[in-house]
């Protein structure tokens, strides 16, 4: 039988994403939050999961190094999506992509400075704003960019805003909201679609519950 392999996202994203797959029956033969492994055998024959970065899910899937892949819609809009199709919205891991500033500074109206992870969207945002942004690529703890001056506004992810407000900052305008997507290859999704298929399938009515 062909093998299958659905890359997971680590963090947050893969403790929401194991209860799916167990409603589906697919259980890992062990711990994927605990263990430093990154290729997971499962209890269905021929199924192997993977647990990546976000940001390496949709690259896996793209060049077909997996099947089928777990990711933000965030990751997704940082991508750009070429080579693999986005059949279901699997509604877990939501949050909204805001900009945020320092609480009470006036928005800067000229050219201003935005550091975030989400290069990509964040030079689309500002361009379809009409608004002037040198963007700062930085890696992680972008709250900390608008405190030290090294930026006017962010662009990062919001969930329950304790970030934001622990480090002084405010949401300010949103650009999406976020939730986490089925993603599949599209020549995968031809060649083995015997396969894939049932998995897309049964993966909608678990979200959704409606047939
Ligand atoms: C995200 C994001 C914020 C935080 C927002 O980071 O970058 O820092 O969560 O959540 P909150 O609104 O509930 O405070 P995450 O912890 O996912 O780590 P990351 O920076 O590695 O993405």
């Amino acid at each position: 039988m062909t093998a299958i392999t659905i890359a997971l996202t680590k963090g947050r994203i893969l403790k929401e994403t194991l209860p799916l797959l167990s409603s589906l029956g697919i259980e890992a033969t062990e711990d994927m939050t605990t263990s430093r492994k990154l290729v997971f055998d499962t209890n269905r024959p021929n199924l192997r999961l993977l647990v990546l970065r976000g940001i390496d899910v949709p690259t896996y899937v793209q060049f077909g190094a997996a099947d089928l892949g777990v990711s933000g819609k965030d990751t997704l809009m940082e991508h750009g999506g070429d080579g693999f199709y986005e059949p279901v919205n699997l509604g877990i891991a939501k949050c909204n992509l805001m900009t945020a500033g320092i609480v009470g500074k006036a928005p800067v109206t000229g050219r201003l400075r935005v550091a975030t992870k989400y290069v990509n969207v964040a030079r689309r945002f500002y361009a379809e704003q009409g608004r002037q942004a040198d963007i700062i690529k930085l890696y992680g703890a972008m709250e900390l960019a608008p405190i030290m001056s090294l930026a006017d506004e962010i662009v990062d992810i919001v969930d329950t805003g304790n970030t934001l407000r622990a480090n002084g900052l405010e949401p300010r305008q949103q650009i999406a909201a976020i939730s986490s997507r089925l993603i599949v290859n599209k020549a995968a999704m031809k060649t083995k679609h015997s396969r894939i298929q049932p998995l897309v399938d049964q993966l909608k009515l678990s979200v959704t519950g409606i047939e």
